[in-house]
């Protein structure tokens, strides 16, 4: 099955099919998100945080966004392949950029790049653009700048502050991005701004007016029972499933009921009871 590039990403606002974006970190997960339909895979710097347990996404590396991509791509058969650009491996010019998104590319496998900012991310952009790799814009809450922000908050709640938030999304636009991603600002805001915008808009903590959604793959399927901001919605409770499962496994282990008959090799290397 051919993957879905981001020319075809961009065809799915003008047909007005949604878009739907989950992140993924390791092989296993992209391959069942791929088989269930997500149209976008994004390796995010969320990684950090919820396979890494830092306290926000500023540690990560590029050498880190690669490994994952590697390993993420070989479960893709359709969905679009998206790696951050980490803290650090763009800010300080676009030439940083553009080899930084390089790497991505070549030892990561993305199809695409995302990065934070708009405004002041624009040159960055366009050196990536203009050398054929594709963008993925992010903005109103933007990780990176956690402590600039004052922690994960709403953005563009005032009017001065919903003013930067469109003169940034325009700017993403405006040097070529593909796609953005608008992290927790007002419904009202990103309804308001999908429809000025020609490229697809992707929603976390913005309402159901963008032209996607984007989930962390832990959060959807409740693999954290003390994690529930107000934009996640969980379609599954994994932390439960999977604990449950985990007690099983040690209760079988010290009762000496696993390994089975059925699980143990004679010294033929045939399974007693006929397997191989
Ligand atoms: O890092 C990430 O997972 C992201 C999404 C939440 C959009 O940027």
């Amino acid at each position: 099955m051919p993957r879905l590039t981001a020319p075809d990403i961009l065809k799915m606002k003008a047909s007005g099919e949604k878009i739907a974006m989950v992140t993924a970190y390791d092989v296993a997960m992209a391959r069942l998100l791929d088989r269930a339909g997500a149209d976008m895979v994004l390796v995010g710097d969320s990684l950090g945080m919820v396979v890494q347990g830092e306290e926000n996404t500023l540690r990560v590396t590029l050498d880190e966004m690669a490994y994952h991509g590697r390993a993420v791509n070989r479960g893709l058969e359709r969905a679009h392949l998206t790696i951050d650009l980490p803290f650090m491996s763009y800010q300080l010019s676009p030439t940083q950029a553009l080899q930084s998104a390089g790497k991505l590319v070549q030892d990561g496998r993305a199809q695409s790049v995302k990065l934070e900012g708009g405004v002041r991310s624009a040159g960055a952009i366009r050196a990536c653009v203009e050398a054929g790799i594709p963008v993925v814009g992010h903005v109103g809450l933007t990780p990176q700048s956690v402590h600039a922000m004052g922690g994960f908050k709403v953005q563009g709640r005032d009017e001065a502050a919903a003013r930067r938030i469109r003169d940034d999304a325009l700017a993403v636009e405006d040097a070529g991005a593909f796609c953005i991603v608008f992290e927790m600002i007002p419904s009202a805001l990103a309804a308001e701004l999908s429809a000025t915008l020609a490229i697809p808009t992707i929603g976390i903590g913005a309402g159901a007016g963008c032209d996607g959604q984007v989930l962390v793959c832990n959060d959807l399927l409740g693999m954290d029972e003390r994690f529930m901001p107000r934009f996640v919605k969980r379609f599954a409770e994994l932390a439960a499933t999977i604990e449950d499962a985990g007690r099983a496994y040690v209760a079988e282990v010290k009762g000496g009921s696993f390994p089975g008959p059925e699980h143990t090799f004679d010294s033929s290397g045939r399974v007693y009871g006929g397997g191989k």
